[in-house]
């Protein structure tokens, strides 16, 4: 069979043709000659296309996945060819660390038998999830050219003894902003490479590194780089290669910016880097599988307030008339909410706010009808200068929780009473227990809670991401990053979870785990996760310490909150919801 060794190095023509046709069959189903990968497993389910695609299965980065009872083994470059990396240690959340099974590496001939056969290069007939298929030449050539150099190589920014990360401040954000930011994460970074001593009791006692590291002996230090953008967002991309250019990062950690996030979603989808949770309020639009937010920002905040004002809010509003900075943010922001209306009976009024402007804001509140609502897309400052207007009267008034900063607004009294907040986290009394953790750490690193929803989410971003990665052991791919953070966040969603309890069904009660590892015991008895506030618990729940109501990602989806309550304050200044949690 023509399939050449030096796939990974070389790029020649034909052998980068071989690798992209091999990419289609592995992630999209589709075969060289344009047909449906059709393959068939033993209990004679019949799967097609994308259902058929290894990706739907081994995912992303080839590494497998422990999905309900059934592993799905690795099958990398190295896992299937490699002549001494054939054993992959992975960590599934219910036994702790893993081996997979020890194997002769595969040669192209028996990795075809195996794909006809269903029976594995030990003479193994496989589970019944893995199907069989029937290749030919030109499809093996292309797949196993795809398998060759899947995941062979740690991801840029990883070295032997470093993980490259960088945080992306986009310019116009507050100077406050930045620093609440930068703080959490050179703080926990600091502490995860154990140049912090914790507790004086023990005195000069390195910080715990995880104890999946601790087993293998892969701790790495973390370096946090900041990338501090300029200029117009058409240039940002240019300045983002070069960033990475200099100095290669495995991953982009939170980020802050005002307006648009494009660019910097764009650069992670082309150099394939992870962009993890920013603190952004308007993710584009169109998800990419290389960037993963919390909600969809004021697009959620938009769809959730039309939802309410067409079926709950009394009297029916006759119109809505919404304010905001005539900036990017401020004009998508406006832009969201007239979509969101457009089938609705309610027709939109803008009134922009001239950019720098101090003074529009009384004539942007002048002349409303009886009947209209407003909706105010106002940042920090904008909502301390109305304590200059007076409220209106009759009209409800809705804010951005997200650009005003939630309850923790400036608001003066009179505003405090009329202001009715559109709420994309989970309400302060409900969300106690989670964000004691944050607020605790906080405490004891000596940060000052000044913003407590980016705060929150920077926080969560670098200890969900210490865990992930320390989950991953030594496998540093950045395809893999993503797919553990699927694994982790949708427990039971969708296809996954029919899937699942199918797979489950057909491998009897005792399920596959139970047989092969009888000793196997929950995580938390295993090994000492770090006391970070990501944690499965006993029935895989996924707890966090964030603000949102909850966070979940099924299979492909990047924004991990769907939902927003309406809340106004009480007498006592406290929260109270005028809505059920919204989920538009
Ligand atoms: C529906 C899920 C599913 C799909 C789709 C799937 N696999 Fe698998 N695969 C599995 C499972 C589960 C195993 C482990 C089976 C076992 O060890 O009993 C496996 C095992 C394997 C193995 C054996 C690895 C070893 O340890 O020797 C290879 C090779 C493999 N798959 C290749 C592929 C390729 C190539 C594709 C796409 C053409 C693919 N698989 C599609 C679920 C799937």
């Amino acid at each position: 069979m023509a399939v050449s060794a030096s796939v990974a190095a070389g790029d020649s023509g034909a052998d980068s043709k071989l690798v992209e046709q091999g990419r289609r069959i592995y992630q999209e189903g589709i075969l060289p000659s344009g047909a449906e990968l059709v393959g068939q497993r033993f209990d004679n389910i019949t799967v097609e296309g994308k259902q058929a695609a290894c990706m739907s299965c081994h995912r992303h980065s080839g590494m497998g996945a422990v999905e309900g009872d059934s592993l799905v083994s690795p099958i990398t470059g190295n896992y299937l060819f490699h002549p001494e990396r054939t054993n992959v240690a992975t960590m599934d959340p219910r036994v702790g660390k893993r081996f997979s099974e020890r194997h002769d590496p595969y040669t192209d001939q028996s990795l075809a038998e195996t794909l006809r056969s269903g029976t594995n290069n030990r003479g193994r007939k496989m589970s019944v999830i893995m199907p069989h298929y029937k290749l030919d030449k030109a499809a093996l050539a292309a797949l196993i050219s795809y398998l060759k150099q899947l995941s062979v190589e740690p991801s840029p920014g990883v070295t032997d003894d470093a993980i490259h990360f960088a945080t992306v401040v986009a310019p116009g954000v507050a100077p406050e902003r930045r620093k609440a930011m930068l703080d959490i994460l050179q703080t926990a970074f600091r502490q995860k490479n154990g140049s912090t001593v914790v507790g004086t009791k023990r005195g000069g006692r390195r910080h715990m590194v995880t104890a999946a590291e601790m087993i293998l002996g892969t701790e790495r230090k973390w370096q946090l780089h900041e990338w501090a953008l300029q200029g117009p967002s058409e240039t940002w991309g240019e300045q983002l290669h070069q960033f990475q250019a200099k100095q290669p990062v495995f991953a982009l950690i939170s980020g802050i910016g005002n307006g648009t996030w494009q660019p910097v979603q764009d650069f992670c989808n082309q150099e394939k880097v992870p962009c993890w949770f920013p603190s952004v309020a308007e993710p584009p639009a169109e998800p990419s599988f290389y960037a993963v937010y919390y909600s969809r920002g004021i697009a959620l905040e938009a769809d959730a307030l039309a939802e309410f004002l067409k079926e709950h809010a009394t009297p029916k509003p006759k119109r809505l008339v919404q304010v905001f900075r005539d900036v990017a943010e401020g004009k998508g922001a406006a832009a969201a909410m007239a979509a969101a209306l457009k089938e609705s009976a309610i027709p939109v009024e803008n009134r922009p706010l001239p950019a720098g402007s101090a003074d529009a804001l009384p004539q942007a509140l002048a002349n409303l009808q009886p009947e209209d609502v407003v909706m105010l897309w106002l940042r920090r400052a904008d909502i301390a200068a109305l304590a200059a207007v007076a409220p209106p009267q009759g009209n409800p008034v809705y804010f951005s929780a997200i650009l005003g900063g939630g309850e923790h607004a400036p608001f003066a009294d009179a505003w405090k009473a009329k202001a009715q907040l559109v709420y994309p986290y989970e309400l302060p009394d409900k969300r106690l227990l989670y964000v004691r953790t944050f607020q605790s750490w906080m405490n004891m690193q000596k940060l000052a809670i000044v913003d407590e929803p980016l705060q929150a989410e920077v926080f969560f971003a670098v200890r969900f991401l210490t865990d992930t990665t320390s989950e991953m052991l030594d496998n540093l791919f950045n395809d893999y990053l993503l797919d553990r953070l699927e694994n982790m966040l949708s427990k039971s969603e969708g296809l996954k979870a029919e899937q699942q309890s199918r797979d489950v069904a057909s491998l009897g009660a005792e399920g596959e785990l139970a047989r092969r590892y009888p000793k196997a015991r929950p995580l938390a008895e295993t090994v000492n996760l770090p006391a970070g506030m990501v944690s499965v618990g006993a029935k895989g729940t996924l707890q966090s310490t964030t603000l949102y109501p909850r966070l979940s990602l099924g299979i492909g989806q990047r924004f991990a909150s769907k939902g927003a309550y309406v809340v106004r304050f009480g007498t006592d200044g406290k929260l109270l919801a005028e809505s059920e949690l919204i989920v538009p």
